[in-house]
């Protein structure tokens, strides 16, 4: 990173598979809000990702508008940052062919994501369930971007990125074309938002294919489904500890302390000076009421959004427009650096 001149520029997307919760939302859009106002910023809508497993038509396209909103309602604001849709932008889809030729299989046999995704029956994944680090590589290099904000779950395809720009360089002599992009996963305080873990188990991820319905706080869960789903949390019969050394082999325990820490925008050992000795029975509550409090007005602004697919169309194609004219121009030196003719 260091030799390589270019400008600061960030990127990061989500993919349009369904709706977000409480990890998405500490793991990348809080961050994306806060990072618009530090540099250059890139947020797409990730549909090209999407479509690796089965989506419904109609569905991907409420979902797209959905994602949209999201990333509105969460503060990004589209006149600062550039939001747009990556099917709306060809240079990620030319730039991954010619990745697919520079990554190598054996990278890719090491994706652990494409292993849980794919499960036990992976002749039956789609060929781009298993190159979809790749893609991941040309949405972020297409924009020569050199910081990617993402949770903890992100972090080997951002190794892959990063060994797809050096192997590029190298291949083609074209010392520091690409940067080396550097993932941004920690919040602003210790870990705090970077792998947000299931209610109902601390040991697995939140994730919206958990078949427990009270595992994960969803953005558009009113407040009595937030207070219902933290209330039933698991948890364990001791007091909070009054250091964070104390939550060690206590993941569900760390789990909640953590998101309170993360939505109070302070660290686990401030929210163990306030609660260390108390219970759950009063720490729940406590957790609830600051999670309806941060969450709700993003869901109304969300619902708010979404009745209005004109404008959020307008928004990302504004963003789709000023997208292209980064990434084009650096197709076109690609494709010059790799021979093709012009
Ligand atoms: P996706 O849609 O799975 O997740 C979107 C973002 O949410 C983060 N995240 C979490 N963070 C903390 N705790 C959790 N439980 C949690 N679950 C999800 C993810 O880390 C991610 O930041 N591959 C990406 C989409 C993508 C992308 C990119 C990201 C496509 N191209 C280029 C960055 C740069 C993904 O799986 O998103």
């Amino acid at each position: 990173m260091s030799e390589y001149q270019g400008p600061t520029r960030v990127l990061s997307g989500v993919q349009t598979s369904g709706k977000l919760h409480l990890g998405n939302y500490l793991g990348a859009l809080k961050k994306f809000a806060a990072l618009q106002h530090e540099m250059e910023c890139f947020f797409f809508l990730a549909d090209m990702h999407a479509i690796t497993v089965w989506q419904e038509p109609e569905a991907l396209r409420a979902q797209t508008y959905n994602i949209a909103a999201s990333y509105l309602a969460a503060g990004v604001d589209p006149k600062t940052a550039v939001i747009f849709h990556q099917s709306a932008v060809r240079a990620h889809a030319e730039l991954a062919w010619i990745f697919n030729c520079v990554a190598r299989l054996g990278w890719l046999d090491r994706m652990t994501q494409f292993k849980d995704k794919a499960g036990k029956d992976k002749e039956r994944a789609s060929v781009g369930l298993y190159t979809y680090p790749v893609l991941q590589a040309a949405d972020i290099l297409v924009y020569k971007a050199t910081h990617v904000p993402v949770g903890e779950d992100q972090k080997q395809h951002l190794e892959l990125s990063r060994d797809i720009a050096a192997k590029f360089n190298h291949d083609f002599g074209a010392e520091h074309f690409f940067p080396l992009p550097e993932p941004l996963i920690k919040g602003q305080f210790g870990n705090s938002g970077a792998r947000i873990m299931s209610l109902r188990d601390g040991t697995s991820k939140m994730s919206k294919s958990d078949p427990s319905e009270n595992a994960c706080i969803f953005l558009k869960d009113d407040a009595d489904t937030i207070a219902r789903k933290i209330k039933k949390a698991k948890t364990d019969p001791e007091p909070l500890p009054s250091e964070p050394e104390g939550l060690d082999g206590r993941p569900e325990a760390a789990n909640l302390v953590g998101i309170y820490a993360a939505l109070s925008g302070g660290g686990d050992a401030d929210v163990l000076a306030e609660f260390g000795g108390q219970g759950f029975g009063v720490f729940k509550p406590a957790l609830a009421e600051l999670v309806v409090d941060k969450i709700a007005p993003i869901s109304a602004e969300l619902n708010r959004l979404e009745a209005d697919p004109g404008y959020l169309h307008g928004v990302l194609s504004d963003g789709a427009a000023r997208a292209a004219a980064i990434a084009d121009p650096i197709v076109r030196d690609v494709k010059k650096i790799v021979g093709f003719l012009s």
